[in-house]
Parts: C-alpha cells; sequence; structure tokens
C-alpha cells in the first residue's frame, strides 16, 4: 500500500490545471479552465479543469475524476502506478516496498519494466556517446560536425548504441534488467526466429548508431531512432525502435514533449520530416517543431497536435519522395480541422540543411514567403508551368475537390471551393458535384470498413454491449426520475445506493438539523435501521467514509475527490453543481436548484428508498419462509411479520409519497 500521506502530498502540490495542462492547452474560462478533450476526437473545448475543487470532467465523453485519474487514462496507468508518475513528477520520494507490486495489474508491470529498460539504455546510450572511445572520437565528432553542440546533446539526450552486438543486452542484464523485458522493450532482438528469450538467443537491436530517444508527451522514453553513420553498408540510414506495448507509431510525434510550450505560446508548429530536422531547428532558436519520424502522418498525431494549436505548417524536401509524402499529409491534418499550410524546401536541402547553411532569420523569411495553403500548392505540384493544359487542369481540380471534401466544416469547405473556382477557372456548380463524390465516396468507404469491422467482432464473437443500465459509476440517473419509477425498486437497488452516495457527496458537510450534519444524519439513519447498501463496493465506500468522520470528524466532498473509488463520480456531480459548463447549465439548471433547496428532503428520500428496498427484501425471504414453514406456529410467526412489514412499507411509501408530490 502506497501511504495516504504521499498521496496527499502529491494531492497538495500538483495542482489539477498543471497535470492537465501538460497535455492539453487550458484556457480559462472563469473560474476554471476550458480545453479540449484528449479522450475523445474533441472539436469545441468540452473539457473543464477546476482548480479549486482539483477535478476534471468532460462534458462530452464524460470522462472526469482527481489527478491520477487523468494520469490513469491518459497514460493507460493503473491507480499506483498513476500516483508513482505524479511523485516522479513532483519529486516526492517513494521508497522501494512502498509500491506493491501485487497490487499492479500484469499489464501495467510489463509497462513499468519496460518504461525502466528504455530509460536505462537512454541513460546509458547517452553517456556512452559522451564518455566512451567511439563516441569521443568518432560519434560524438560526426554531430558537431553537423552543427550539432553539446548543449543539443544534452537537450535531446542523444547517445551511441553499443558497438558490439550485446553491449546493452550484457550491460542491461548485469543492471538487474530481465532478458523478457528488454526484449518487450525493442531493445534487443532474436537471433534465432525459433530460438527463445534466453541471452544467447539475443542481440542488441541498435549497433553503431547515434540514437536519438523518442519521448511521449509527458517525457518518458518510448523507443529510439538510430542512424547509421558508415557509408559502405546496406543497412538503412535509419532504424526505428518496433512498436512495443508503450510505443505505438501512430500516436506519437518526436519532439513534442520538449516543444509543447513553445507550439503553445506560438500558437503554431512545424511538422518536419527526421529526427535532425527537429534537432537542428531547436539548436538554431525554432522550438515548436515535431516529426513524424518516417511514418505516414496519422489522425491520432492529428488530434495530439490540436491539442496545442490548429495551426500547422508542412516543411518538406522539394524532391518527388517529399513532394508526395506532404501531400498524403495534408489530406489527414484537413480533415482533423487544421489549418494547414506546407513549404515546400529546394531540392537536396531539408530544414536541417537549409538552417545551418543559411541561419534563422533567412529560414524564418524562407517560411513565411513560401507557405503555401493546399489549393496553392497542389496548383504548383500538379499544373507546374502549364497553366493552361485543360488535362491537368481537371486533374488538379480532382486532386483540390478530394482534399476540400475531407474538410468537416461546412463553410470552409464552400470558402475553398470559391477560391479554387476563380483560380482554375471553372464554374462552382461542378466543383461541388465533385467535392459531394468525394464524400460520398469516402462515406461508402467508412461504411464498408464499419461492416468490415463487425464481421470481424462476430468472429470473434466478442459480446456486443447490450443496453441497460451501465455499470458502477458512470452512469448518472436523473435522481428524479428514476425515484419515481416504482418498477426500478427491486431490480436496481443501485441506483438508489449511487443516488444516496451522490446526495452523501453533495451535502455531506451541510446542516441536517441543529444537532448533526447530513453525513452524521445519514450514517445514524444507516447504522440504526440497518439499511447499509446491500452491494457490496456501495456499502465499503459508505462504510469507509463512515469510519473516516469518526475518526476525522470531518467529512466534505474533497474526501469523495480524493478516494480513488468515489473520484469519478464526484467529478460528475460536482462539476454540475458547479455548472462547468455552459452546455450544461441550460440542461440541468431545474434539477440543479431544485437540488440545492431541497436537499435535506433529498436526504430524507433517499434513505426512504433504501428502507424500502431492505423492506422489500425482507417480504420476500419472509414469503419464502411462509412457503416452507411446517409447523402452525411457524406460520403464524411468518403472517404477522408479513403483516408488519407491510405497515412499514406503507408508511414509508406513504413518506415517499408526501415528499415527492
Ligand atoms: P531522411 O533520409 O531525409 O534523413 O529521412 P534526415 O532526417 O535528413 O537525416 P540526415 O540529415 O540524413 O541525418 C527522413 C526521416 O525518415 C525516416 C527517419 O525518421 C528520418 O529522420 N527514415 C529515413 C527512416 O525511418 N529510415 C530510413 O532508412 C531513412
Ligand atoms: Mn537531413
Amino acid at each position: 500500500m502506497i501511504p495516504q500521506a504521499i498521496i496527499d502530498k502529491i494531492f497538495d502540490v500538483a495542482p489539477i490545471e498543471e497535470v492537465v495542462g501538460e497535455y492539453v492547452t487550458l484556457k480559462r474560462a472563469g473560474a476554471n479552465y476550458k480545453g479540449l478533450c484528449p479522450f475523445h476526437d474533441d472539436t469545441n473545448a468540452s473539457m473543464s479543469v477546476s482548480p479549486s475543487k482539483g477535478i476534471f470532467k468532460c462534458f462530452s465523453c464524460q470522462q472526469g475524476g482527481n489527478v491520477f485519474q487523468f494520469i490513469m487514462e491518459h497514460e493507460g496507468l493503473s491507480y499506483p502506478l498513476a500516483i508513482k508518475h505524479l511523485a516522479e513528477r513532483y519529486n516526492i520520494p517513494i521508497e522501494e516496498g512502498q509500491i506493491d507490486v501485487n497490487e499492479l495489474k500484469e499489464e501495467a508491470r510489463i509497462k513499468e519494466g519496460v518504461y525502466a529498460c528504455l530509460e536505462f539504455a537512454r541513460k546509458y546510450f547517452n553517456d556512452r556517446l559522451n564518455n566512451s572511445q567511439d563516441g569521443t572520437v568518432i560519434y560524438r565528432p560526426y554531430l558537431i560536425e553537423r552543427g550539432i553542440n553539446q548543449q543539443t546533446i544534452d537537450k535531446f539526450s542523444i547517445g551511441l548504441s553499443g558497438t558490439h552486438k550485446s553491449h546493452l543486452l550484457d550491460e542491461a542484464l548485469k543492471s538487474g534488467y530481465g532478458a523478457q523485458q528488454l526484449y518487450d522493450a525493442g531493445l534487443v532482438k532474436k537471433i534465432n526466429d525459433d530460438g527463445g528469450i534466453i541471452q544467447s538467443n539475443l542481440r542488441d537491436t541498435f549497433i553503431e548508431r547515434i540514437v536519438f530517444p523518442i519521448y511521449n508527451v509527458s517525457g518518458k522514453v518510448l523507443g529510439f531512432g538510430g542512424r547509421i553513420i558508415k557509408k559502405d553498408t546496406k543497412a538503412p540510414k535509419y532504424l526505428n525502435s518496433p512498436e512495443t506495448v508503450v510505443y505505438e507509431k501512430r500516436k506519437e510525434l518526436y519532439g513534442l514533449s520538449v516543444s509543447k510550450n513553445d507550439i503553445r505560446i506560438k500558437d503554431q508548429v512545424f511538422l518536419v520530416e527526421g529526427y535532425m530536422d527537429v534537432v537542428s531547428l531547436n539548436q538554431s532558436g525554432v522550438e515548436n517543431v515535431v516529426a513524424a519520424s518516417g511514418t505516414a502522418f496519422t489522425e491520432e498525431q492529428a488530434r495530439l497536435l490540436k491539442r496545442f494549436t490548429h495551426n500547422i505548417t508542412m516543411l518538406f524536401d522539394g524532391d518527388i519522395a517529399g513532394v508526395n509524402a506532404s501531400l498524403k499529409h495534408v489530406k489527414t491534418l484537413l480533415a482533423a480541422d487544421l489549418n494547414v499550410k506546407v513549404a515546400l524546401f529546394p531540392a537536396n536541402e531539408d530544414p536541417d540543411s537549409f538552417i545551418q547553411k543559411r541561419g534563422t532569420s533567412e529560414f524564418q523569411a524562407y517560411v513565411i514567403e513560401r507557405a503555401q495553403n493546399f489549393i496553392e500548392l497542389i496548383v504548383e505540384l500538379k499544373m507546374g508551368d502549364n497553366k493552361h493544359d485543360p488535362i491537368k487542369k481537371a486533374e488538379t481540380a480532382r486532386s483540390i475537390a478530394e482534399n476540400i471534401a475531407a474538410l468537416p466544416d461546412p463553410l470552409k469547405r464552400a470558402a475553398f471551393i470559391s477560391e479554387t473556382a476563380i483560380l482554375l477557372a471553372i464554374p462552382e456548380r461542378i466543383l461541388i458535384d465533385e467535392v459531394n463524390k468525394f464524400k460520398q465516396d469516402s462515406r461508402k468507404q467508412k461504411e464498408r470498413e464499419q461492416r468490415r469491422d463487425e464481421r470481424v467482432q462476430e468472429q470473434q464473437n466478442i459480446p456486443i454491449p447490450i443496453d441497460g443500465p451501465p455499470p458502477g459509476f458512470d452512469y448518472v440517473p436523473d435522481s428524479l426520475e428514476i425515484q419515481m419509477a416504482e418498477s426500478l425498486l427491486v431490480d436496481k437497488k443501485n441506483y438508489q445506493e449511487q443516488d444516496l452516495l451522490k446526495t452523501l457527496i453533495l451535502y455531506a458537510d451541510q446542516e441536517f438539523d441543529e444537532e448533526q450534519n447530513v453525513a452524521q444524519y445519514i450514517f445514524k439513519e444507516l447504522e440504526e435501521d440497518e439499511i447499509w447498501p446491500v452491494s457490496a463496493e456501495y456499502a465499503e465506500i459508505f462504510k469507509e467514509a463512515h469510519a473516516y468522520i469518526e475518526e476525522h470528524k470531518v467529512l466534505n466532498e474533497l474526501y469523495f475527490i480524493r478516494n480513488p473509488r468515489t473520484s469519478k463520480l464526484a467529478a460528475d456531480i460536482l462539476s454540475k453543481r458547479h455548472s462547468l459548463s455552459p452546455g450544461w447549465e441550460e440542461n440541468f439548471e431545474k434539477i440543479v436548484k431544485t437540488d440545492a433547496d431541497n436537499y435535506k428532503h433529498q436526504v430524507v428520500q433517499n434513505l426512504n428508498y433504501l428502507k424500502l428496498n431492505h423492506i422489500e427484501m425482507l417480504m420476500k425471504e419472509n414469503q419464502e419462509n411462509l412457503k416452507t414453514a411446517d409447523t402452525d406456529e411457524d406460520i403464524v410467526i411468518f403472517q404477522n411479520l408479513h403483516a408488519n412489514l407491510q405497515e412499514i412499507r406503507k408508511k414509508v411509501t406513504d413518506q415517499i409519497g408526501t415528499v415527492i408530490l
């Protein structure tokens, strides 16, 4: 178990707006912050962050909770690992053994091992570049020769891989890392595919290469890109880490962890092709730059960028490969509703070589002068100097239409159609038809893909979630509606238990009467009437909270925000009460107002429903006993009990009735 003191410390030193702000650009909105939600494809800042409560909440996809939930969701970590993550981030020491390995889920444990290996490798490689014979005599001079200085080497933690086949492997094993972990991290490969993951059948992935650590947005090493510097070899110039449990290439962008602040400040990002471009531009003071490193630019990467800026300028080589790559990327970026510009570099130059040769201000001037929108780009690429060739013109128009069709915003589509019509002297009507054709095609394509996915799912026999009350905390029933639905009483007791919990979270420390606050009253009732929640989960939550108030004499929303079992629910209802979202306000204003005014009634009501539940249960049980009773005496007893219960039930339902109506 992690000591509560550490968890509390983290809550105290890790402000939610700062933790979330590492991943998402937040803008102030009154007492709160707003930003694009990272958990779904968000377009209108659906996520609210409340510094005073320490919670975040997305009003669109319903994700929410405290700092730990945010990290758990975002980094795919278990609760203890999220604690560890934030403790490290805020330099709060956790001693060995304080995190119980058994608490960690298997996958999280594997990930943890992989991260540890990668971090070890980063340090080891960096140290080799700076201090080994090969590093100081051959590899560092190569970088210096290419204009990369020591400060930049340190900033990106550039390193040198092993120079024989098991440099890293041997060293890591010696330091206590496991062969399997190193393999899972993509740092070593099998020599013989059929052989096992044992030292004798493994070799380093990176040999004789300058390595660039690839970080995720929060700065964890996920893998490496390695450049060979020997010329007389058939080996590829760059070798990249394979996909692993922590490295999903389509989701990452090289350089983002160091550039994100500058991207935010400048509200603009440069997308380049290579590691060296990112590193070199940085050194020259152009820090708002990322690379998709060799892979096609994906939807996920576009979404990731969008959290920091909507304005992206692609800087690509003017050679054929560069041009084709840039065209492919454009569509993905447009579809993500990003404002895209492209600046092509002269043939045989890339941003790195350009800025090294001509300096930062010339570079900046060139980019501004050369940046085109996608229409200008396509016209230039497809038509060149043949401005009047009708065939080329048709081809050009078609290619532009395909890209316009990708734009989600109809106004932008219309604007670009007008621009194209003027530029190519083609009637708008015809362009609109063409755009619609592409839109239809992509819709059909999507449907086909969806059907295919469904078929795959059927084949794999994955149960598709059925409608009905979603489990646990994710569901927020409209309390009035539910309280009125008599039929829910027996089957769906959870609703009432959840409702009571919500009431407790909202009003725990408010006065109930002169003697007690709401929490004290609720616990007293639960105890006296023996109506603790029936479901184990809720029972535990209530009992824990009860023990807490007994010990600390206070219980308020902070307790529920910080408690991992209840923080999601707390974020949900607290963000509603404080109307973090204007959209929400419209929908729920009525209920909130009645809630706030009638909280005492609500408490009584919630408890009544729990009572009713328990009475129904007792009656059922009694009925069963009656059926199997074999002495007259027993029958009388059970009949009396039945009558008693009926009477109590009537009292409770009467009270419910008067309170509701
Ligand atoms: P480039 O060949 O343009 O290399 O590849 P570069 O970035 O300019 O590197 P230097 O200046 O020659 O050192 C661009 C990017 O494509 C990927 C790498 O991510 C590289 O940075 N690439 C290239 C590979 O993944 N494998 C390769 O063999 C070559
Ligand atoms: Mn280059």
